[in-house]
């Protein structure tokens, strides 16, 4: 594992934002894993701003994100896939049918995860995938376990990841309780995977992964195992490496 660490946020967001580039400047059709939350939201802001100035295209490029909440349609303002054309699709130029995301709604989320990973297996691998850590040490809505969940399927949030998520709601009720996530074996099937992260709340999460045990009570351990990792934090969220 690579560790970047820089100076904070704007940093941090510059350095993620290069590597999405480089990747979609050199492979027009490059297929990109995305997630959603604080941590990416000044990195797609730079990666608007280069389309914007004609720096780079989006025409043949295809994106899988992480994670949905169940039971919140697209139309929610709280869905990720809401959040994802707030902050990206809905500013460049991917074609809707290049653009995936789980759906929260489907009637049967085991069929919808077949069908997810299905996809992404008649489309991948992915070039890239860009991850945030929890608190907690989950990537995707893959919590602290005790088994590894390898492939895209149906959680039952943790009171930490509720409580964490809750700043976004007007009500910790609101929260759904329930999410569809990629596996950790979908997410290590990237090339590349870049894991952002800033702020004291994440050193924990942090040093556990990359210097702790492998285990599934820390699912961003098994990063680890991974050949093409870089981690790219700011100081405070280095502090306990
Ligand atoms: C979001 C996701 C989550 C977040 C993580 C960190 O799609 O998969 O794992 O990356 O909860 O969230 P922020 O960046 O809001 O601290």
């Amino acid at each position: 594992m690579e560790v970047i660490i820089k100076n904070n946020y704007q940093e941090v967001s510059d350095a993620a934002a290069e590597y999405l580039l480089n990747v979609v400047k050199n492979k027009p059709n490059a297929v990109l894993g995305l997630p959603t939350g604080s941590s990416p939201t000044g990195m797609y802001k730079i990666v608007v701003d280069e389309y914007k100035n004609n720096n780079v295209s989006f025409e043949n490029v295809k994106t899988f994100n992480l994670d949905e909440y169940m039971g919140l349609d697209r139309s929610n303002d709280q869905s990720y896939y809401y959040f994802m054309n707030e902050n990206l699709y809905s500013h460049v130029n991917l074609k809707p049918e290049n653009i995936n995301i789980p759906n929260g709604m489907a009637k049967d989320i085991n069929q919808e995860s077949i069908r997810y990973e299905n996809k992404l297996k008649a489309e991948g691998p992915m070039d890239i995938m860009f991850l945030g850590i929890g608190n907690n040490g989950h990537i995707g809505f893959n919590e602290p376990n005790e088994y590894f969940e390898p492939f895209t399927h149906e959680v039952n949030l943790t009171q930490d990841t509720i409580e964490a998520n809750a700043r976004f709601f007007e009500k910790i009720e609101d929260v759904p309780t329930k999410a569809i996530t990629m596996g950790v074996k979908t997410i290590s099937s990237a090339r590349k995977i870049v894991l952002i992260a800033t702020g004291s709340a994440k050193a924990t999460a942090i040093a556990k992964a990359v210097k702790g045990k492998i285990t599934p009570q820390v699912p961003a351990s098994i990063l680890q195992m991974h050949d093409d990792v870089t981690v790219i934090i700011d100081k405070e969220a280095a502090s306990k490496l």
